[in-house]
């Protein structure tokens, strides 16, 4: 008799083992359903073809794309009279398909040129004309396509000047201005934004970039939004600091895009197999910004966007070469604690 009992026991034992509790993590509810402000991811235009487990989430979760890499002036501007359309506006017609929104990065920045701009030999005027000429052929390209773009990334050094970057080199300090009023002509309606690194944890540099663009504003220049790329690691910057820069560009009137977010949790490399109290960490932390994403004032709200969907295909891992786990799926595409603790906050 008692062995009977103990197997029944047993086999209900097993049984709740196996059921998921009610308070399990899962996706089943996209996060875009629950946000009243978008919810974004930069594409991998490569996944997203290739790996249906990635596409099946991107599409699904996130309704905002920043194609990660192709819409970038090395993919998009190959050779001086040439333009690659051909994977961009597939991906363009896959965003909008699905009512997913497309924000274009980047117009100019000093990376991921193409050998043409970077051997470029010309006067002043010659290099302000490829630069009107690339802003311009894209935006129009997309016109009505593409809501917002990164008109100008990264063009602040860390101590607050202007990074000596190939076009501040070749046009002068009053390429910021141009590529902004370039862009405005393109495409009217477009959303514009300066976008760069650090400025949620760097006060220096976040002063000097505001006055610098509410600068141009007073000079007549349409500048619509700021870009907090957020790279950020457990710890730093903390909530307070976040806070304060999210409050800042708001009251500068500024629409906010938290635009690159991920979570480095082995910066240092000390800690490549983080555990499960670290993951928690992630998961407050990411809630934090969101809680204060939330409350800011409608609109200023354009979204926030993460720069990937899983830990296995975000940038930092072979960019930086060190294991890391940033994103809100883990390297199995099982949303992680981040992903569940984002959803009570939205
Ligand atoms: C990164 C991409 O994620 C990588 O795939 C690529 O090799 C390098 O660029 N700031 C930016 C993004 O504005 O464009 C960068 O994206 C990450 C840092």
């Amino acid at each position: 008799m008692y062995k009977y009992v103990l197997i029944f026991l047993l086999l209900v034992a097993a049984a709740s083992c196996r059921k998921p509790k009610a308070t399990e993590c899962n996706d089943e509810i996209a996060l875009s359903r629950l946000s009243d402000f978008r919810v974004g991811v930069a594409i991998s235009y490569p996944d997203l073809l290739t790996n249906p487990i990635y596409n099946a989430i991107a599409l699904k979760q996130f309704n905002s794309f920043t194609p990660e890499n192709i819409f970038k002036p090395g993919y998009l501007h190959p050779a001086l009279n040439e333009f690659n359309w051909a994977d961009a506006d597939t991906l363009v017609a896959i965003c909008t398909k699905n009512n997913a929104r497309i924000h274009g990065h980047t117009l100019i920045w000093h990376q991921q040129l193409p050998d043409w701009i970077n051997d470029f030999q010309g006067t002043a005027e010659e290099w302000d004309q490829l630069m009107k000429t690339h802003i311009q052929t894209v935006m129009q390209h997309f016109k009505g396509k593409v809501a917002g773009w990164d008109v100008v990334n990264e063009a602040f050094n860390e101590d607050g000047t202007l990074r000596n970057s190939i076009w501040r080199q070749k046009i002068g300090t009053s390429y910021l201005e141009k590529a902004f009023r370039y862009a405005h002509e393109a495409d009217p309606n477009a959303l514009l934004f300066y976008n760069d690194y650090n400025l949620e944890s760097n006060v220096i540099k976040r002063n000097v970039v505001i006055n610098y663009l509410n600068d141009l504003r007073n000079r007549g220049v349409k500048v619509d939004g700021i870009g907090l790329q957020m790279h950020i690691s457990l710890g730093n910057p903390d909530e307070s600091q976040i806070a304060g820069a999210l409050q800042q560009v708001v009251a500068n009137q500024y629409q906010l895009h938290l635009s690159e977010i991920d979570i480095s949790v082995n910066l240092l490399n000390n800690n490549p197999n983080p555990d499960a109290a670290t993951f928690d960490r992630q998961a407050n932390l990411l809630a934090k910004i969101a809680g204060l994403y939330k409350a800011i004032p409608v609109q200023y709200k354009y979204g926030i966007t993460f720069w990937g969907v899983s830990d296995g295909n975000s940038w930092i891992r072979p960019y930086y070469n060190r294991q890391d786990y940033p994103l809100l799926y883990d390297d199995n595409y099982h949303p992680k604690p981040a992903y569940c603790k984002l959803k009570e906050v939205l």
